[in-house]
């Protein structure tokens, strides 16, 4: 759905997020969606001051999966030894806050109760505003935090865990949805098939990694929706097939490493074809990578590729904001507050629609 909304001051733009002659705001980002605590602190004038992060893969990766409980209560273990950590390496005072930014949704309930009521209650303290996030906006927003950072407006490709759309972002908050997978994202479909392929959770990092001793080719994969008329993907007939090949017989290690660079080939012969088609669909001049599938070595030497063929931009997120992380949080929750979104109340949105949200309220009367 796209929200029509008015531009942003003009001064606003990606690469300048923040009025030069405006004030420093100091902001503490708090995210704690899924299996990550991530904390983060970004001044408007002097850019991302500190950022620490705790994941808790290791104690999920004995139940396969993400356990939303051990999560929550994890997050609590971790959430305010962070905050202090990220305080300390900053050299800043808690009471020189001015906003606290956390991942209001979409994602697991318990866990984003945890970011949530810290803000809440860090905010009502300090007498300033909580300032939900939506997840996907930290993710799409997270290259800014680069340089150089792209202008809007950018094409931009989100390929995490739970996610893979394409968007087209005029500005802060306009967001149209491009297309989206109809089943698995594509970091299920790497986390899925690195399951089938023993390589245990998550499966990303070390499928990517296998990948790269192997040839593609040798096994043959589909390429789901490559033609397709729409902008949308789905990867779940992918990981079927890649559990029928296993199947098939006992594989030695170079056919595992085979089978791996295939399966990679063609999660990312989707994303770069689609992600093309959608850049020449708007017109664009950028296209933006964002989320932890955006870590991942081929698909961007492809869309490195692909940008140098036909003459437009890529830009990608330092590699370790690809994947969850507080800066991608302080950064989004800074730029709602410059362009004047109010506090928020409490709660959490466990799905929330990223193309519902909308422009902070006083950025579309600007
Ligand atoms: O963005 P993210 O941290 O989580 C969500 O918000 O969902 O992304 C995590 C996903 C996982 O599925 C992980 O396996 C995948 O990103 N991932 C990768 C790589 N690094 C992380 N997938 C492919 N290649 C990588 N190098
Ligand atoms: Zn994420």
């Amino acid at each position: 759905m796209r929200v029509p909304v008015p531009h942003l001051p003009s001064h606003v733009t990606a690469s300048q997020p923040f009025p030069p002659d405006a004030s420093d705001r100091l902001v503490l980002g708090i995210e704690s969606s899924c299996d990550e605590t991530g904390i983060a602190l970004f001044s408007t004038a002097r850019g991302l001051l500190a950022h620490a992060l705790h994941s808790q893969v290791d104690m999920h990766a004995a139940y396969g999966g993400v356990v939303p409980e051990l999560a929550s209560r994890d997050h609590i273990r971790r959430i305010l030894p962070l905050t202090r950590e990220v305080l300390r390496e900053a050299s800043a005072d808690i009471h020189d806050l001015s906003a606290v930014a956390y991942t209001e949704g979409p994602g697991l309930a318990g866990a984003l109760l945890v970011g949530s009521g810290l803000a809440h209650g860090l905010a009502f303290a300090l007498g300033v505003p909580a300032i939900g996030v939506h997840h996907l906006e930290g993710h799409l927003l997270s290259p800014l935090l680069s340089t150089p950072a792209p202008d809007f407006p950018f094409v931009a490709l989100l390929v995490s865990g739970g996610h893979t759309q394409l968007m087209q972002v005029e500005g802060l908050g306009r967001y149209r949805l491009l297309g989206e997978t109809v089943d698995d994202a594509a970091g299920e479909a790497f986390d899925k098939t690195a399951k089938i392929l023993g390589l245990g959770y998550p499966g990303g990092p070390a499928l990517s990694r296998l990948a790269g001793t192997g040839q593609p080719g040798r096994f043959r994969l589909p390429r789901p929706k490559l033609h397709s008329e729409d902008l949308d993907f789905s990867f779940s007939g992918l990981k079927t097939a890649v559990w029928m090949a296993a199947r098939a017989g006992d594989l030695d290690a170079s056919a595992k490493a085979d089978l791996a660079a295939e399966f990679q080939e063609a999660v990312v012969d989707v994303l770069v074809g689609k992600a093309i088609a959608a850049v020449d669909q708007c017109s664009a001049e950028r296209l933006v990578i964002a989320g932890g599938v955006g870590a991942n070595v081929r698909l961007r030497a492809r869309l490195d590729e692909a940008a140098r063929a036909r003459g437009f931009e890529v830009f990608y997120p330092r590699l370790e904001f690809c994947t969850d992380n507080g800066a991608m949080i302080a950064f989004a929750g800074a730029m709602r507050v410059s362009a004047g979104a109010p506090a928020g109340a409490f709660g959490v949105r466990p799905r929330w629609d990223l193309a519902s949200i909308g422009v902070p309220v006083a950025a579309q009367s600007a």
